[in-house]
């Protein structure tokens, strides 16, 4: 097979990723990349990375080219806050990397995988039931690319035949890497400072409602997509994808029922409480359902269960 490139690998999504792909298609055939390299000590002499800077066409080319990659998941992104915070830097490396991803897809014919998301939407979408296709106006610079994005994938598969596809991720929960950046960090944060401290400060209003996901969900579902038939694929570029839509007040009481003496107060941060405030409550995923038969397998309770057992073996300190 040609190889599959992971970009942003270590990234959030990315460090689960690349592991579960040299799982599924055997290490020799995946290839990780980062503008970072890899902390010292974690080297392993079967594996791929590339340190790599993808707005920089000449890496991305020679990458792609002396690997044979025949499919692409471009994973690095700035995330909402940070966006807001830095909107030319956060232009530059979502638009300018997607391009060039695109053109080298283009080029090379390669596959491409593009991680959309709620931050998609904005104030004038619907904000239950959210449907797949509907008002996409966002107000931050991270939904103006991801919009961007979608569209850019979008035409791309239309005017050159490439195979684009991508899912719209809701706030994604991982024990493996923190997210950095987000507006629903504190959906991972609350779980670090549960097991550390018993208490969490929480940085949006305890109703602040948003779609939710496992990471070993968002993992599966990326690999489901980029397996399934084309011919079943409509919405190719920006699937609705969720399982589960929660609040911080909900959350704390599901952590609250593993750990009684929990507690969490707040102190709202204004920047991430107006994106939230910005994206949908809940969104619709029944395309993904149908077109290519999506479908999560942790919810509230499956999820926070796993959680606390894992992170708390991950912080438990070494003997
Ligand atoms: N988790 C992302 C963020 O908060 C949403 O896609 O920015």
């Amino acid at each position: 097979m040609r190889k599959i490139l992971v970009t942003g690998a270590l990234g959030q999504i990315g460090q689960e990723l690349v592991p579960a792909l040299r799982d599924r298609y055997g290490a020799a055939n995946i290839v990780a990349s980062d503008i970072r390299s890899l902390p010292a000590g974690e080297e392993n002499a079967d594996d791929m990375f590339e340190v790599l800077d993808c707005t920089k066409a000449q890496q991305v080319e020679d990458v792609v080219d002396r690997h044979d990659i025949g499919c692409v998941y471009h994973l690095a992104a700035l995330l909402s806050a940070t966006a807001e915070d830095k909107p030319q830097a956060a232009w530059r490396l979502n638009m300018d990397s997607l391009y060039l991803m695109l053109e080298v897809a283009r080029q090379f014919d390669c596959a491409l995988f593009f991680p959309s998301s709620i931050g998609a939407f904005g104030p004038t979408t619907p904000r239950n039931e959210t449907p797949q296709d509907t008002i996409q106006r966002p107000t931050t610079m991270y939904g103006v690319t991801k919009v961007a994005g979608e569209l850019l994938c979008d035409y791309y598969a239309k005017r050159f035949g490439v195979d684009a596809r991508g899912l719209r991720f809701p706030g994604l929960i991982s024990y493996v890497a923190p997210p950095g950046g987000g507006t629903t960090d504190y959906s991972v944060e609350i779980f670090y400072q549960a097991i550390r401290d018993r208490r969490y400060t929480c940085p949006l209003k305890p109703d602040t409602r948003l779609d939710m996901m496992y990471m070993p969900d968002a993992i599966r579902a990326m690999i489901e997509l980029m397996e399934a038939d084309p011919s079943d694929l409509t919405h190719r570029n920006a699937f609705n994808v969720t399982a589960m839509n929660v609040t911080p007040e909900e959350l704390a009481t599901e952590i609250c029922k593993h750990m009684p003496d929990f507690v969490i107060d707040y102190d709202i941060d204004p920047v991430r409480q107006a994106i939230a405030d910005s994206w949908p409550r809940a969104m619709d995923d029944s395309a993904a359902r149908s077109e290519w038969h999506w479908a999560p397998r942790y919810d509230l309770s499956a999820m926070t269960s796993d959680m606390l057992e894992k992170l708390s073996a991950k912080l438990k300190p070494a003997k």
